[in-house]
């Protein structure tokens, strides 16, 4: 890195986004790379795969009365990716090391280990399954089914967005842990992918017209366990078909994220009240101790063939905005990554 003139391409968010983002959202540039000074801790890390986190879209609005992150304008848009060493002054990450990280749209990245404490990836694990089946979505699903869920057998669970990359993990899991499983999604082709892939009870197309009745249809004893990562008028459907005692995960909103003001919460809460339903948000952060158990279950489970999964992987650095505006048209089938290798 130190003799050859290399490139920084990177792509910055040039102004916050009103509902979808578009291409003028973001500005391109591209400069030579500086003889990078690392300082103690520091790496210098060539991002090679970009994961499109939804969550992104919340980042790119400014601050407001939410517990996430605000990206600064004018900087590389933030997002998790999987990378590689190139120089270090870190024992831990010595050259030619991949990591997990949160990283940015950009080539190369200086990063202060010590600050954001990258995951080296085994050798033995893929940099397409580090992003994927054992990435930040395959864990999350892990934790917000099982610990935040508590989900038991013979529970009626249903999932939403579960022909996505969260998804997808969360309802085998459940399948796993013995739950008869509902997948909710948009469209045929997804709805069939995880009856006869997924190996899933059920699953629902919610642009049907008829959804809330189907759903219904598939849920006689009501549902014991909803993980959501859609909200909107998906939850609010789930909020009407709680068991009592029931159990709401919310993961995420994907449904409103391009909406400029706080979205309406469900309407029925009393239905919470008399039910005894709970409704509990939750972040992987909240688990990171425990990290290595539950990377050990999904290798162990993957081995045993019960987890499927897909990564869809579109290259080009240039085209990294349209590949994420992909994930909030629902074009993605399997975790979307952005490949940079161009
Ligand atoms: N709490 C956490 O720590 C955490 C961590 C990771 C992810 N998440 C959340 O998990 C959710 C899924 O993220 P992911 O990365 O796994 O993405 P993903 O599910 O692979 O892709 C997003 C999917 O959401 C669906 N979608 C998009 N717009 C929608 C809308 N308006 N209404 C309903 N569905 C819509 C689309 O599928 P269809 O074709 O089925 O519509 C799309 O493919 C997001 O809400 C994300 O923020 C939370």
């Amino acid at each position: 890195v130190t003799n050859v003139t290399r490139t920084n391409r990177q792509w910055l968010l040039r102004r916050r986004p009103v509902g979808t983002i578009v291409a003028d959202d973001f500005e391109y540039r591209e400069d030579p790379l500086p003889i990078p000074q690392l300082r103690e801790s520091e790496i210098l890390m060539k991002t090679r795969l970009v994961l499109c986190a939804p969550t992104m879209r919340n980042w790119m609005d400014p601050p407001g009365n939410g517990f996430y992150r605000s990206m600064p304008i004018g900087t590389p848009v933030i997002a998790p990716v999987v990378g590689e060493v190139v120089a270090s002054r870190h024992s831990r990450y010595p050259v030619g090391s991949r990591i997990t990280t949160l990283g940015s749209w950009q080539d190369f990245q200086t990063i202060n280990a010590e600050v954001l404490s990258p995951r080296v990836i085994p050798d033995d694990i893929t940099s397409l399954d580090a992003l994927g089946v054992f990435g930040l979505n395959a864990l999350t699903a892990y934790f917000g089914v099982l610990r935040v869920g508590g989900a038991k057998a013979a529970d009626t669970l249903v999932v939403s967005g579960a022909a996505g990359s969260t998804g997808s993990i969360a309802a085998q899991i459940g399948k796993i842990a013995g739950c008869r499983v509902i997948g909710i999604a948009g469209g045929p082709a997804k709805c069939d992918w995880l009856v006869k892939e997924c190996k899933l009870d059920a699953a629902v197309d919610y642009k049907a017209k008829d959804f809330a009745d189907i759903l219904a249809s598939q849920c006689p004893l009501g549902i014991n366990l909803f993980y959501d990562n859609v909200g909107g008028e998906v939850l609010q459907t789930a909020v009407n078909l709680m068991a009592r005692r029931g159990c709401i995960v919310l993961c995420g909103q994907i449904a409103t994220y391009n909406e400029s003001r706080p979205a309406e919460g469900p309407r029925n809460m009393m239905r919470l009240v008399y039910g005894g339903i709970s409704m509990r948000g939750f972040l992987i952060t909240e688990f990171e101790h425990e990290l290595t158990a539950a990377l050990a279950d999904l290798r162990r489970w993957k081995e045993e063939g019960k987890l499927i999964h897909r990564e869809d992987v579109r290259n080009g650095f240039r085209n990294i905005p349209e590949t994420f505006g992909a994930i909030f048209k629902g074009e993605n089938m399997g975790t979307l990554i952005a490949a940079i290798d161009d």
